[in-house]
């Protein structure tokens, strides 16, 4: 697999290029490019702080969400069912070149 470019959308609306390495979730991504996502659970599925909104078309071409995580983000002030996931429960991969990530607000 090869590096996939994605563009970051911050909680100020500016927009970022970055490279989304392979084997690494998109929380690791966004965490590594400095980009505000706390993750503070590690990826383990308990916090959401990794909470970001993906474009229809990209949700819909990813697996469902667990329904772990479907807890989750309902549980999140700013849940979005047509376009919310928790961003370490995204793994890079080729078809994701392209795609606009927007990082959710931070909950109250
Ligand atoms: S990092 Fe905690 S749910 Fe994603």
């Amino acid at each position: 697999m090869s590096k996939t470019l994605i563009n970051v959308i911050d909680r100020e609306g500016a927009t970022r290029e970055v490279e989304w390495e392979p084997e690494q979730s998109l929380m690791e991504t966004l965490r590594d490019n400095d980009f505000p996502v706390l993750a503070s659970c590690g990826g383990t599925v308990s916090c959401a702080t990794c909470h970001v909104f993906l474009e229809k078309p990209v949700l819909e071409s990813l697996a469902d969400r667990s329904e772990d995580e479907l807890e989750l983000l309902e549980d999140a002030e700013h849940y979005n069912p047509e376009a919310s996931r928790l961003s370490c429960q995204v793994q890079q991969c080729d078809s994701l070149g392209g795609i606009n990530v927007i990082i959710a607000p931070e909950e109250d």
